[in-house]
């Protein structure tokens, strides 16, 4: 079984799209603890109320980002995890803490990048008269929202939409997406090319649509 650790900031309605679909379709893997920066991250009471070990590593601890990056590295390393999913984890990481999971770290971010890296996707997205919008799963490394992409989602822009409309509508995209993409990374369907590009293995599973 491989050991997964989900990172988050707040709500965590994407580490609750994997862990139910973790449990749901018997998959090889466990979600076996998540962490948050924030000790009152709604997505840690609902992950303790399923028994999933849970813990803070709160930045404001830490005066230093490396500090805090070796304390939640600690935190992480105590779970043994195969695979370190950012589901909402709204902290830069530094290039030591990327470096250390390189190849196992993945994060979700709300929009086709590398469109609208960072904050305000959904907003500058309109701002810019986009008519697709979309989110995109990916390693991370050490440039914010920027890494070999594993999958993406688009979702149309529609004239009435507000941020938080849009956002919305890309979040139901993300809590399909995040799942398929990780259950790649579960069953060893990923190879990362010479040129930094992630390809699948043909017969990977697709439900993103179905
Ligand atoms: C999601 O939309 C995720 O893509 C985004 O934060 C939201 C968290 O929601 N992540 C980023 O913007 C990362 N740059 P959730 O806590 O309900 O999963």
């Amino acid at each position: 079984m491989k050991r997964i650790v989900i990172l988050i900031s707040g709500r965590g309605s994407n580490m609750q799209s994997i862990v139910e679909a973790c449990a749901a379709e018997g998959w090889a893997a466990d979600v076996v603890a998540v962490l948050s920066n924030k000790p009152d991250a709604a997505g840690l009471a609902w992950a303790a109320e399923r028994g999933i070990a849970t813990g803070v590593v709160d930045h404001r601890a830490h005066a230093e980002r490396a500090d805090f990056d070796a304390a939640l590295a600690a935190a992480v390393d105590a779970h043994a995890p195969d695979l370190v999913l950012l589901a909402g984890f709204m902290r830069v990481l530094t290039d030591g803490f990327v470096q250390r999971y390189a190849g196992r770290l993945i994060n979700i971010h709300p929009s086709l990048l590398p469109a609208f890296p960072g904050l305000h996707t959904h907003r500058r997205a309109l701002e810019a008269g986009c008519h697709l919008a979309g989110a995109s799963v990916h390693f991370v490394t050490p440039t914010l929202d920027h890494g070999p992409l594993i999958a993406q989602a688009a979702v149309p822009v529609m004239p009435e939409d507000t941020p938080e409309r849009l956002a919305a509508r890309v979040l139901v995209a993300e809590h399909r997406l995040y799942p398929m993409a990780v259950r790649w990374a579960v069953d060893d369907a990923l190879t990362l090319t010479d040129d930094g590009h992630v390809t699948q293995r043909e017969n990977a599973p697709q439900w993103l649509w179905g």
